[in-house]
């Protein structure tokens, strides 16, 4: 086939079933579709409520490329705006948070409150009487909404909504949650930022690829499991996890059936016994024992959110474009409200060592996207097979195909949906 790359994209031909062209990941023509027809026109994840907890704090973001300022007014309301002042463009909030009342732009003095209205000009006599402040405004981003304290938006006017375009993937986002006795998470304890020379996408593909964990990741879980577990039952031919589509760009791994087998955790718990009880008891004050002994069993899900949101286990991830072939990728821990400390400190502790710059897990991914996007200079045949476990995938009654942890019915399930964005 030929993949010449004068031609502009055509998505039906560079997404098959069962593979897909390296050109998706490395044609700046594709990642300019890309970001009319996803990131700026799709649900994207902006923060989490608990980043802005008081009057005043605000962090800035990124929808695509455009820069955004998540602020929470003095009336304690969430407003989410353009970083962009409406005198001559600059940027008026050049840190990543803070708390403050107003935002001044440093080039001509325009000031801008928390709510985006502006409010000072210098030299004001210098505009005619039609001049009206009120105009001027920063720019609100047109869709905003929350779920679990999860914020969302989206820079396009119409669309589904939030909740129809969460659909399933708002069960997993509970079970994400509800591990937190107070029913809250908590996202306040830092980040870690890795950044890479390779295409957003691959960081998406690979939350939810249950072939690699055993292989590129081997030294990690043994050291992690401390050499005692059966790694195949794990992330082996002979594990009895899922890998599972669930439709509109969410994608799971199931790991369930590995957690409740080892008390909520895919390698056992690593906290006190009596933090455990704590943790229990906390837990079944509000939910019941028998719900509370279930959440524990369960433990956090293993999924993503298309095109940028992936939760794991205890951390939250954001993928960032920064253009085709380089990505930012955060790492935010996440405490659970009303949970034992030492449950919190395990969490936070976890994050660090297993996804920070010489943590266990984190380091080989990103050297694994890194060679991937070397490969795919060499031109000859530039298919990517996801053929794995097509043959074997089942369509369950809920609308989503499970296939075994080790297939690519995930990868499958997001490019389908892809293709779907791209060519509408
Ligand atoms: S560009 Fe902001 S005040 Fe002129
Ligand atoms: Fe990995």
């Amino acid at each position: 086939m030929d993949t010449a790359i004068e031609s502009r994209p055509d998505y039906n031909r560079l997404i098959l079933t069962d593979r897909v062209n390296g050109r998706i990941y490395y044609d700046p023509a594709v990642f300019k579709d890309e970001l009319e027809k996803i990131w700026h026109r799709e649900w994207v994840y902006v923060a989490h409520e608990s980043e802005v907890p008081e009057p005043g704090d605000y962090v800035t973001r990124q929808i695509g490329l455009q820069p955004i300022i998540v602020s929470r007014d003095d009336a304690g309301k969430v407003h989410l705006m353009l970083n962009r002042c409406t005198h001559r463009g600059n940027t008026v909030c050049q840190t990543m948070r803070g708390n403050s009342h107003a935002f001044r732009c440093a080039y001509h003095g325009w000031t801008f409150n928390n709510r985006g209205d502006l409010v000072g000009v210098p030299y004001a006599a210098g505009y005619d009487n039609s001049f009206r402040k009120e105009e001027f405004p920063l720019a609100r981003v047109p869709r905003t909404g929350s779920y679990r304290g999860l914020i969302f938006a989206s820079l396009s006017h119409d669309g589904p909504g939030l909740e129809e375009r969460l659909g399933p993937a708002r069960a997993l986002l509970d079970q994400f949650v509800d591990l937190a006795p107070d029913g809250e998470i908590v996202v306040r304890s830092g980040v870690l930022k890795h950044s890479y020379r390779g295409n957003w996408k691959m960081a998406l593909e690979n939350s939810v690829d249950g072939y690699h964990p055993n292989i590129l990741h081997h030294a990690a879980m043994v050291m992690m499991t401390r050499g005692k577990a059966d790694m195949e039952s794990l992330f082996g031919e002979r594990s009895d996890a899922q890998a599972r589509d669930l439709g509109n760009g969410t994608a799971q791994l199931d790991l369930n059936v590995i957690q409740n087998r080892n008390g909520g955790r895919v390698v056992p718990p690593q906290w006190s016994k009596a933090a455990h009880e704590e943790f229990r008891a906390a837990l079944a004050r509000r939910h019941g024992a028998e719900r509370a002994d279930q959440i524990l069993a369960q433990g956090g899900p293993h999924f993503c959110i298309f095109p940028n949101l992936i939760l794991i286990l205890n951390q939250l991830r954001v993928i960032q474009p920064v253009s085709v072939d380089e990505t930012v990728i955060y790492y935010y821990p996440t405490l659970l409200k009303g949970a034992p400390d030492e449950v919190n400190q395990r969490r936070l502790s976890e994050t660090y060592l297993v996804h920070g710059p010489a943590g266990r897990v984190a380091p080989d991914d990103f050297e694994a996207y890194e060679r991937n996007q070397m490969g795919f200079e060499a031109r000859v045949n530039e298919w990517l097979l996801l053929r794995r476990g097509l043959h074997r995938e089942e369509h369950e009654a809920s609308g989503s195909i499970a296939g075994h942890e080790t297939d690519e019915t995930t990868q499958r399930g997001i490019w389908h949906y892809y293709r779907d964005l791209m060519t509408h």
